[in-house]
């Protein structure tokens, strides 16, 4: 991609962090320099795996978290826990078209509480669904591995779903966001930025690499993907 005015943001996937020390977690890699904090929400349903909710968003507001909250919402149904992920002050929700009924309806539930609203795309789900709704969506997710768990590896044939996906927010001519999620590494990072990416989420990548120096600290890990998007 050819935009070097694109701004980027990292979001870190708390789903491979500490959860014994969650706020504390949080707090490290926001001081590192983390732009938002990605909160994966499994319901062992919609995905086979069952992870936090509400309540922890929540607490994560009341330690003291300013910081965007990206709350990615793997659930079927979606909008009653809408509501719960608003109340607990997410910043982000978003959610995946298969698993809501009424996309139109659960994109206007997350606007109209002055949140922003998202669409995520499983490795196989079309972009068609968001034919009608490029009005109605702040970002857009691409999941570059089947949801479920952290650590698995980048599927290459997102890079062109990715492309696509820049092509459509473009012609939109709407500040949406292009995200992406799953096995978002150090080096692959400023490839997935030139197929179009501005949203960059990591999990393992980002908690496993913990400064030597300081264990409160992800900064070398951070500043390498920001090094790395300085290039793309
Ligand atoms: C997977 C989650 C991801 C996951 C990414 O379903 O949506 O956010 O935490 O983890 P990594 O970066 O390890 O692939
Ligand atoms: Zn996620």
């Amino acid at each position: 991609m050819t935009d070097t005015t694109r701004d980027f943001l990292i979001a870190p996937s708390i789903l491979s962090a500490d959860f014994a020390r969650l706020g504390a977690e949080v707090d490290d890699v926001l001081a590192s320099g983390a732009d938002i904090i990605h909160f994966d929400v499994m319901d062992n349903h919609y995905v086979p795996n069952l992870t936090i909710g509400p309540m922890l968003c929540e607490a994560l507001r009341k330690h003291g978290v300013s910081a965007p909250i990206d709350a990615h919402l793997m659930v079927r149904p979606v909008d009653r826990l809408i509501g719960d992920f608003i109340d607990a002050g997410a910043s982000y929700i978003t959610f995946h078209p298969e698993a809501s009924d009424h996309i139109d309806r659960s994109l206007q539930l997350i606007r109209d509480a002055g949140c922003r609203a998202g669409l995520v795309f499983n490795p196989a789900t079309p972009l068609s669904y968001l034919d009608y709704v490029m009005d109605k969506v702040d970002m857009i997710l691409l999941m570059s591995v089947n949801p479920g768990f952290g650590g698995q590896s980048f599927i290459p044939g997102t890079l062109d779903k990715l492309r696509e996906a820049r092509r459509r927010i473009d012609a939109s001519g709407r500040p949406i966001r292009l995200e992406i999620d799953g096995g978002v590494k150090v080096d692959n990072i400023a490839e997935i930025a030139r197929a179009g990416a501005d949203t960059f989420v990591a999990g393992s990548a980002v908690f496993k690499a913990r400064n030597e120096a300081d264990p409160h600290r992800y900064d070398s890990v951070i500043r390498e993907f920001r090094d790395q998007l300085a290039r793309a």
